[in-house]
């Protein structure tokens, strides 16, 4: 059984993951591909009980240090229930945030630095790493003004403010820059069917023979 491959949406406050994510997960299923479509922080049980804690209440709710520990508790038990055993079962796994998410926010957006966030992801989940990341970027006054539209009860983040915004902007685009061969930055700043475009770009140019491989013609 030859392993899935794993693909994570990344990018600031309404980039439009979600909904990309969706259409990704439709066009893959249709080129035969089983795919499994999830999210962080959540996608497991006890990592969306943990989600609660994370995305509702007051923004200075948690020191950054313990913040990061709740996301990484969160991973680890998303990637041991859910990631790793659709990826040995030969599924393919697009992700709405992973990693790099805690990267950029904890990192760069509270300010405990790259390092220190990669370190900690290597003793929590050792050097598992997604096989395509896709960072939507978009204008950070355009995508909170997206985000501001959607429901209440997980505006958190929202309201951090436009610094640490701007921060974890600059944090997405230095953490692809860094990882090219893994990272692909995708302008978001486009009506969706053409940034749903751009993605479908960059998956057949870097695992479009692997899902050529995966498909199995309808008998
Ligand atoms: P969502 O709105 O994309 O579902 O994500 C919830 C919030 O959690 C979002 O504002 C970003 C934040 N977040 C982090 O700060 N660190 C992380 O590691 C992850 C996965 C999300």
């Amino acid at each position: 059984m030859e392993r899935g491959r794993f693909i994570t949406l990344e990018g600031g406050e309404g980039a439009g993951k979600s909904t990309q994510l969706r259409r990704l997960a439709a066009v893959l299923a249709a080129r035969g591909i089983d795919v499994v479509a999830t999210r962080e922080p959540g996608g497991s049980p006890g990592a969306e009980e943990i989600r609660g804690l994370l995305v509702s209440g007051e923004p200075g709710r948690w020191d950054p240090m313990t913040e990061l520990l709740l996301h990484l508790a969160a991973r680890r038990d998303h990637l041991l229930r859910k990631v790793r055993p659709a990826l040995d079962a030969g599924r393919w796994v697009l992700s709405d945030r992973f990693a790099d998410s805690s990267v950029a926010y904890q990192g760069y957006g509270h300010g405990l630095g790259r390092d220190l966030v990669v370190r900690m992801h290597e003793l929590a989940i050792g050097d598992f790493r997604p096989d395509l990341t896709v960072v939507l970027d978009l204008p950070v006054a355009t995508g909170m003004a997206r985000a501001r539209g959607r429901g209440a009860g997980e505006d958190r983040y929202e309201r951090m403010g436009t610094d640490f915004h701007e921060r974890l902007r600059a944090g997405f685009l230095d953490l692809a820059a860094r990882e090219p061969g893994r990272c692909a930055v995708v302008d978001a700043d486009a009506p969706a069917d053409e940034v749903e475009a751009r993605i479908r770009a960059v998956v057949e140019a870097r695992l479009g023979a692997a899902a050529d491989k995966r498909f199995v013609p309808p008998r």
